[in-house]
């Protein structure tokens, strides 16, 4: 099968979260099956730097819009380890500092940026070959099913292929005012509730879920989640309408980059058999927050995120003043929205003893956290699949988690021990410090604690068994739309 990827995150070169390690690494898992998958990327500032003499493929490919046409150039991004890469270049949608906005908001022509990343995508398939299955994922690309079964309906070519449309994140949906229709061409007529509207506004992932031929979403507990008004952000009716195209698949990781046995960006490697490098990467982590003098038995605990409200900083927050009476260390990881960024900075200089903060993206830090923390917290309020609670089992520190969507799916807490880590329930901060002292109460216990450190250690979350299960949602939609 040829699979068409169509992202706006692709790690190496462009990532702001999960989102970019999927993409970068399913396709591998997919080529391991055999089969032929290309991924599409915007040319962003950022790749382009990284990649700056990607060779021409196709030099001008013209995208109309109302009173004047674009023309992108089709790069080729080369073959990585089986996966052919190609970039969308269109130097004044995305020769920017940033991939979707500033700290001061969205850019203001997204619609348009992502509306012609889609339409760039099927028009140079359309050249370069025809694919058996588009796979696009979450709003920034879910335009290419709503073009493909409106603008494109009559494309002899394109009538057999299906879509499927991977939701990552139902929190952002590409909100656009209605002008934003004749922009993308679209036809008026589709703009109604049952298409493409949503409270006035044009809903791109919206128009995705419509139209799309099969749904995935990244955990089994998150696809339940988002039929629910609760996490359903108003696309839950939709979603439940679509229940029979609606397919839970457990994110994989991808172990050649997040493994302490092989992990180039710690300071030493270690296994669930030797785990002694665990001590040096704690050293290591400590150092490059400044905390070189923290006593041997205090608990380190780290956290890596977005600053969003989704994942819950609030709760940490809340309970910042308790938890400093615990004889731990706090390390943090993050950057995004400016009041978690100034939040968490002033709680820090509150307690410089016992709280760091770095505000930053830096992939080598969030390796360097979890290979030297003992525990790790996520206390999203809700949580698709979450990546980093994956990589923590596999690094022996322990995760913290609130039970919603893949954290649940992932992590396992036993009463009486035996688990791979501790959970909450509920939207409550005192349950959340409940669940950081139970942790802090087994790490007393060393015997248990590395009981549990191993049991994590020897889980699989890899690709192998996700990238079949993408594989028979993809030969569905196929026959489903012959
Ligand atoms: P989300 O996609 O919602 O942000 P995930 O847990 O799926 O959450 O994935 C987050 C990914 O982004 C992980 O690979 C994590 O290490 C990385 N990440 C998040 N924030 C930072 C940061 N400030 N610096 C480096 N990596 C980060
Ligand atoms: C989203 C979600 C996260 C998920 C990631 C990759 O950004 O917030 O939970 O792991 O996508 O699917």
């Amino acid at each position: 099968m040829h699979i068409v990827f169509a992202s706006s995150e692709c790690t190496p070169w462009a990532k702001t979260g999960g989102l970019a390690d999927v993409v970068g690494s399913l396709p591998r898992a997919l080529v391991q099956l055999g089969h032929r998958v290309s991924v599409f990327l915007p040319y962003y500032r950022q790749v382009a730097k990284a990649v700056p003499s990607a060779p021409v493929v196709l030099p001008s490919v013209t995208i109309p819009f109302p009173s004047y046409n674009r023309f992108v150039r089709i790069l080729d991004g080369g073959l990585k380890e089986g996966v052919q890469h190609y970039f969308v270049d269109c130097p004044e949608m995305f020769d920017r500092e940033s991939f979707y906005g500033t700290p001061s908001g969205d850019y203001w022509d997204n619609a348009e940026r992502f509306g012609l990343f889609s339409r760039a995508v099927i028009e140079a398939s359309k050249v370069i070959g025809v694919p058996d299955v588009f796979h696009v994922h979450d709003w920034q690309a879910a335009m290419l099913a709503v073009l493909l079964r409106s603008t494109y309906y009559f494309d002899p070519v394109l009538a057999p292929v299906p879509v499927v449309l991977t939701i990552h994140n139902a929190g952002y949906q590409g909100w656009f005012p209605p002008r934003t229709m004749e922009t993308l061409l679209l036809p008026w007529e589709m703009f109604t509730f049952e298409a493409l509207e949503q409270d006035d506004t044009l809903n791109f992932l919206k128009g995705g879920i419509v139209y799309a031929d099969a749904i995935t979403t990244v955990s089994k507990k998150y696809a339940e989640e988002i039929q629910t008004a609760e996490f359903g952000n108003g696309l839950d009716g939709l979603l439940r309408m679509r229940s029979g195209d609606l397919f839970g698949i457990l994110n994989g990781v991808d172990y050649a980059e997040w493994d302490p046995a092989v992990d180039p960006h710690i300071a030493a490697h270690y296994t669930a058999e030797k785990l002694d490098g665990k001590k040096e990467c704690r050293r290591d982590v400590l150092h490059a927050f400044g905390l070189e003098s923290v006593a041997e038995e205090t608990a380190v605990i780290g956290v890596v995120s977005r600053f969003a409200t989704q994942k819950g900083f609030d709760f940490i927050v809340e309970i910042m003043e308790r938890l400093v009476q615990e004889d731990m260390v706090l390390v943090i990881l993050g950057n995004g929205e400016e009041y978690y960024e100034r939040l968490l900075t002033e709680m820090a200089a509150e307690h410089p003893e016992k709280v760091r903060v770095q505000v930053k993206y830096d992939n080598v830090i969030a390796h360097k956290i979890e290979a030297g923390s003992d525990m790790f917290l996520m206390p999203s309020r809700y949580e698709p699949c979450g990546l980093n609670q994956i990589y923590s089992l596999k690094y022996g520190t322990i995760p913290v988690v609130r039970a919603t969507g893949g954290l649940d799916d992932t992590i396992d807490e036993q009463p009486a021990g035996g688990g791979t880590g501790f959970k909450f329930w509920g939207y409550d901060s005192e349950a959340f410090l409940d669940a950081i002292l139970r942790a802090l109460g087994t790490f007393q216990n060393k015997g248990e604690w590395t009981q549990m450190m191993k049991r994590g250690m020897a889980q699989d979350f890899s690709w192998d068994k996700p990238a079949v299960e993408y594989a028979r949602v993809y030969q569905r939609a196929i026959e489903n739309r012959n």
